[in-house]
């Protein structure tokens, strides 16, 4: 296959975690040249592809294409597309399949898809033969924004989700903006939630260029990439200040302990996608924000108003098929990770772009404020 002549600049953002920083680059087009980038990081090195068999079908054929024009020997692991495929069952065959296809140390594990394969391709890799490195290739929204920067991997368990993993930072990462060109466009809205967040956390500015550009960022071209770019830069900031969440980084949880709560609720079915509940859990972060009298009503609304233009879930009663009440709520919320001792840590706000970590909040004030809202 034949690169195309001329593509546009990708933009670069640098991770900086010392021995195990790393690039992101962000741009249309960039799979026809995965080969020759990864050629030239490690030469000699084979390419074991990790994706999902959604993934394979849109896009595989270009990313071995351009890896057998760089003389890149391919190898090729496949999981069905899904959530569950983050299980023991899968791991276990991520694993095998690596050892079966003679992947080295000295290799590359190339996780092609979204969250769902770059957590279990990065755990894979983080494991297999005591450690190989992972160059992550993002395909959906969510992937290109959030999961594939900073190092977290891992699956699901029977006790909950995410835990069991690892930290293992890629070496790489190449997230090609015109892959999310299939992706169905409930998919690409889930993501934006991400998105949107990077601007509530610490960018204002952000948030407001969102408001005035959001139709251009789902038409895909130069303010797609902008937002894409943006939002890592955003991350890489967090991950390097904190690269592993004791401090800082927990500013990425804004929205997620209320968005996991609900879903939990739902199963994590399709019934509400990952973003989807972030976008609820945002605009209950910012609703129970302004209720503690740390940000003016208006501005709460102003979020959840721009949540809603897009599309996204922004009341417990938009999500199909009905929602818990609050009893199962606050024992879900309990059970979240970011609990300790108790003591339910939040993300809260005083401010659009004005996120802190609030380590003390009250659960009767919790309880009653989600009453209201599931009322
Ligand atoms: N590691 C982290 O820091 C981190 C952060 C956030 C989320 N996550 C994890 O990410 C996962 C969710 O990721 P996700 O939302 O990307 O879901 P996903 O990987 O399941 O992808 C969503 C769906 O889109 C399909 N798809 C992917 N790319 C496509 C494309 N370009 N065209 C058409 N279809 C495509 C997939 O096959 C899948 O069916 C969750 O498991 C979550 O826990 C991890
Ligand atoms: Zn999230």
């Amino acid at each position: 296959m034949t690169a195309p002549l001329r593509v546009p600049e990708p933009t670069m953002v640098r991770v900086a975690l010392a021995e195990r920083s790393y690039e992101i680059v962000i741009g249309r087009g960039l799979i026809a040249w995965l080969g020759s980038r990864i050629a030239a990081l490690r030469p000699g090195a084979a390419a074991a592809v990790v994706t999902d068999e959604t993934v394979a079908r849109h896009h595989l054929p270009a990313a071995e294409a351009a890896l057998a024009a760089a003389g890149v020997r391919i190898a090729r692991v496949l999981v069905p597309p899904g959530e569950a495929s983050k299980s023991w069952p899968m791991l276990e065959r991520v694993c095998d399949g690596l050892l079966a296809e003679k992947i080295e140390r000295r290799d590359l594990v190339v996780a092609l898809g979204g969250g769902v394969v770059g957590d279990l391709a990065g755990f894979a890799a983080a494991i297999t033969r005591r450690g190989l490195d992972v160059v992550q290739v993002p395909t959906t929204l969510l992937a290109q924004v959030d999961s594939s920067v900073g190092g977290k991997t891992g699956i699901n368990s029977r006790h909950g989700k995410n835990l069991v993993g690892a930290f293992h930072q890629p070496v790489l990462v190449i997230a090609d903006t015109s892959l999310l060109d299939t992706l169905p466009v409930r998919e690409f809205r889930a993501g934006y939630a991400e998105v949107a967040k990077y601007g509530l956390i610490n960018d204002a500015a952000f948030f407001a260029w969102l408001e005035a550009n959001w139709c251009d960022v789902f038409a895909g071209g130069p303010a797609r990439d902008h937002a894409i770019a943006t939002s890592c830069r955003a991350k890489a900031a967090i991950v390097a200040r904190d690269e592993r969440e004791t401090g800082d980084r927990q500013l990425l949880n804004l929205g997620h302990t209320f968005g996991h709560a609900f879903e939990a609720a739902a199963g994590f079915s399709d019934r509400l996608l990952h973003g989807e509940a972030v976008a609820l859990g945002i605009v209950l972060a910012y609703g129970f924000s302004a209720r503690l009298g740390l940000l003016s009503p208006a501005e709460a609304e102003r979020v959840a108003a721009h949540l809603a233009a897009v599309g996204l879930p922004t009341r417990a009663d938009d999500i199909r098929g009905g929602t818990p009440d609050v009893d199962r709520l606050m024992e879900l919320m309990a059970q979240d990770k970011k609990v300790r001792r108790g003591q339910f840590t939040f993300i809260l706000a005083r401010g659009i772009g004005k996120s802190f970590i609030a380590s003390d909040v009250e659960t009767g004030e919790l309880r009653a404020f989600l009453a209201e809202k599931l009322a």
